[in-house]
C-alpha cells in the first residue's frame, strides 16, 4: 500500500482527528443500546495505537442520515455510552448540535495526551455531504494530524474525510489498511482457483462487481435474487421469482464474457419455493425446471448450496458478496447458512465484502472462521468493483 499509515505520523503530544465509521445498527428493543458492535471494535486498534503513544485522539463519525440538521434520533450518544463504559475516564463525549463550535474547540484543547473525545454526528451539518469547505475547516482546526479509519465510509467525499484529508497531514488506520491489504490482493494477485459468490436482490447492484471480476477469477456462483434475471434470460420459467427484466439482455452478455475469459458461470439447480415472502409459510424444494407459475423462487435448494459447496472446498481464494435468499426468514435462510459453513471449512484466503454477507456470516457465529469481513457495505462493493475510493485517495502517499 503507498499510503501513510498512523506508523508514519509522529502523534506524540499531537490532535490527531480520526474518521471513524461508527455508523452502527441501532437496537430496536433496547433504546439507547448498540445491536452490532462490530465497526466500533473494528476500530479500537487505531485508537488504542494513537492514545498509547500519546496523542489527544479527536474521534468523529456520522450515524445514519440525519439530512444535515440535528436530530436526537441520530445522536451519537449510544456510541459515546459505549465507548465510556470500554475505557471509563479516558474518554470525553463532547457533543454540539453545531458538531463544531467555540464550546467544542475549548474542550479539545483541554485534552491530555493519551485522552480520547468524540464529536457528534457529522451528518447533522449539512456541508458534511456536500464536502463543504467551511465546514472541513472547522473540524482541521481541532487538530494538527488526520488519521482516516473509516473503511466503510471511504466510498464518500465527504467534508469529514476527503475535505479534512485536504488541510492536514495524514494518514490511513489500521483498519483501512488491512480492508485494502487484503481485499487488494485478491484483486491483483489472487492464489487459484479464484471463486466468487454473487448474490443479494438485484443483478443491477452487481453489474460493476461481475465486470471487473470476470477478468480474474476461475468461477461466479450465482445465488440470490438476481440469479432470476440470468436464469429467465437463459429460457427457464421463473414463477413469479424476482426480475429485471430490463436486465436480462445484460446478463446474457455477462454470461458471454465470462466463457470468452473461460470463466465458468454456476447458477441455481434447485430452489425453495413459497407463496410469499413470510416467516412460518409453507414451501417446498424444487429442481430449477419446475418453478410453478404462482410460487416464487426464495433461496437456493439443497443440490445448489451442495455444488456451490464443493467448488468453494477446491478454492484458494474466495470473495463473496450477498445473500443466497431471503436469509433474514428462517425458511429462507439454508442456502446463505450453507455457504458461509462451507467458507468457514475452506483453507482458502476468504473475504467476505460487508453488508448482508457479513450480518450472515456474524449471525450464523463464524466470524472468526472468515479470513477478513469487511466492515463496508457499500465501500467494500465498490473496492471489488475496482473503483478508486475517494476517502482513501485523498490521503497522502508515502
Ligand atoms: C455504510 O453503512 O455503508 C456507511 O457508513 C456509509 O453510510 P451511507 O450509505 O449513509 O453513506
Amino acid at each position: 500500500m503507498n499510503k501513510k499509515t498512523v506508523k508514519d505520523l509522529d502523534v506524540k503530544g499531537k490532535k490527531v482527528l480520526v474518521r471513524v465509521d461508527f455508523n452502527v445498527p441501532l437496537s430496536k428493543e433496547e433504546k439507547g443500546k448498540i445491536a452490532d458492535d462490530t465497526r466500533i471494535k473494528a476500530a479500537i486498534p487505531t485508537i488504542n495505537y494513537l492514545s498509547e503513544n500519546g496523542a489527544k485522539v479527536i474521534l468523529m463519525s456520522h450515524l445514519g442520515r440525519p439530512k444535515g440538521e440535528a436530530n436526537p434520533e441520530f445522536a451519537l450518544k449510544p456510541v459515546a455510552d459505549y465507548l465510556e463504559n470500554f475505557y471509563g475516564g479516558q474518554f470525553r463525549f463532547i457533543p454540539s448540535p453545531e458538531v463544531v463550535d467555540e464550546k467544542v474547540k475549548e474542550e479539545v484543547s483541554k485534552l491530555e495526551d493519551g485522552q480520547i473525545a468524540l464529536l457528534e454526528n457529522t451528518r447533522y451539518r449539512a456541508e458534511e455531504t456536500k464536502n463543504g469547505e467551511e465546514f472541513a475547516k472547522e473540524l482541521a482546526s481541532l487538530a494538527d494530524l488526520y488519521v482516516n479509519d473509516a473503511f466503510g465510509t471511504s466510498h464518500r467525499a465527504h467534508a469529514s474525510n476527503v475535505g479534512v484529508a485536504s488541510i492536514l497531514p495524514s494518514a490511513v488506520g489500521f483498519l483501512i489498511e488491512k480492508e485494502i491489504e487484503v481485499m487488494g490482493k485478491a484483486l491483483e494477485s489472487p492464489d487459484h482457483p479464484f471463486v466468487s459468490i454473487l448474490g443479494g436482490a438485484k443483478v443491477s447492484d452487481k453489474i460493476g462487481v461481475i465486470e471487473n471480476l470476470i477478468t480474474k477469477v476461475d468461477t461466479i456462483l450465482i445465488g440470490g435474487g438476481m440469479a432470476y434475471t440470468f436464469l429467465k434470460a437463459m429460457g427457464k420459467e421463473i414463477g413469479q421469482s424476482l426480475l429485471e427484466e430490463d436486465k436480462m439482455d445484460l446478463s446474457l452478455e455477462l454470461m458471454k464474457k465470462a466463457k470468452a475469459n473461460e470463466v465458468e458461470i454456476l447458477l441455481p439447480i434447485d430452489v425453495v419455493i413459497a407463496d410469499k415472502i413470510e416467516a412460518g409459510v409453507d414451501t417446498e424444494i424444487v429442481d430449477i425446471d419446475s418453478i410453478p407459475e404462482d410460487k416464487e423462487a426464495l433461496d437456493i435448494g439443497p443440490k445448489t448450496a451442495e455444488l456451490f459447496a464443493d467448488k468453494i472446498k477446491d478454492a484458494k481464494t474466495v470473495v463473496w458478496n450477498g445473500p443466497m435468499g431471503v436469509f433474514e426468514i428462517k425458511e429462507f435462510s439454508n442456502g446463505t447458512n450453507e455457504v458461509a459453513k462451507a467458507l468457514a471449512e475452506s483453507e482458502a484466503v476468504t473475504i467476505v465484502g460487508g453488508g448482508d454477507s457479513a450480518l450472515a456470516i456474524e449471525m450464523a457465529g463464524l466470524k472468526d472462521k472468515i479470513t477478513h469481513v469487511s466492515t463496508g457495505g457499500g465501500a467494500s462493493l465498490e473496492f471489488l468493483e475496482g473503483k478508486d475510493l475517494p476517502g482513501i485517495t485523498a490521503i497522502e502517499d508515502k
